[in-house]
């Protein structure tokens, strides 16, 4: 009974919080999947293992020879990754977890390595607004 009724709350929790944040699609076009295609020192672009691939973050395979995603791609991406984020609850964020070192509070592990030393990485703010639901 007990479990159910916290069940109830996490439930109505996480609702509350995705009824008030809209995630953006210009700012996610404009700010968040360059970041997906940006080289940082010693790791691997995300896109390289993400495009195509057989996890939960799969991103479009860019056109051949382009550097960027189509509009219909994007739109793809931007439902993709919207579903690995909770609006307005960063800590509950897959996409912010994931590629996050541990001792910085992300998770323990993730084969494309920690992409970001810490919440201070201004990459990883822009991802962190996106989910706050900011726009421009
Ligand atoms: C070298 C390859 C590689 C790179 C580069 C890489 N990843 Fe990954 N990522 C993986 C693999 C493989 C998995 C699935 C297994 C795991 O979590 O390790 C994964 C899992 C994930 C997941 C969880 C997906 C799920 O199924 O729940 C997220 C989110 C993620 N990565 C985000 C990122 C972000 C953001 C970047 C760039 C900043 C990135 N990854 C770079 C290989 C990579």
């Amino acid at each position: 009974m007990r479990r159910l009724a916290l069940a109830l709350v996490v439930a109505f929790a996480a609702s509350a919080a995705s009824a008030e944040t809209t995630l953006d699609y210009d700012f996610f076009k404009r700010k968040v999947e360059p970041i997906f295609l940006k080289k940082r020192a010693d790791h691997v672009r995300c896109a390289v293992c993400h495009q195509q691939s057989n996890n939960a973050f799969r991103l479009e395979k860019l056109p051949d020879g382009a550097s960027f995603w189509t509009e219909e791609q994007s739109k793809n991406n931007f439902a993709t990754v919207s579903s690995l984020v909770v609006p307005g609850d960063p800590a509950q964020s897959r996409l912010l977890l994931q590629p996050l070192a541990p001792h910085a509070g992300g998770n323990a592990y993730h084969s494309g390595g920690w992409q970001f030393a810490s919440k201070n990485d201004p990459d990883w703010k822009t991802l962190e607004a996106w989910v706050r639901g900011r726009k421009k």
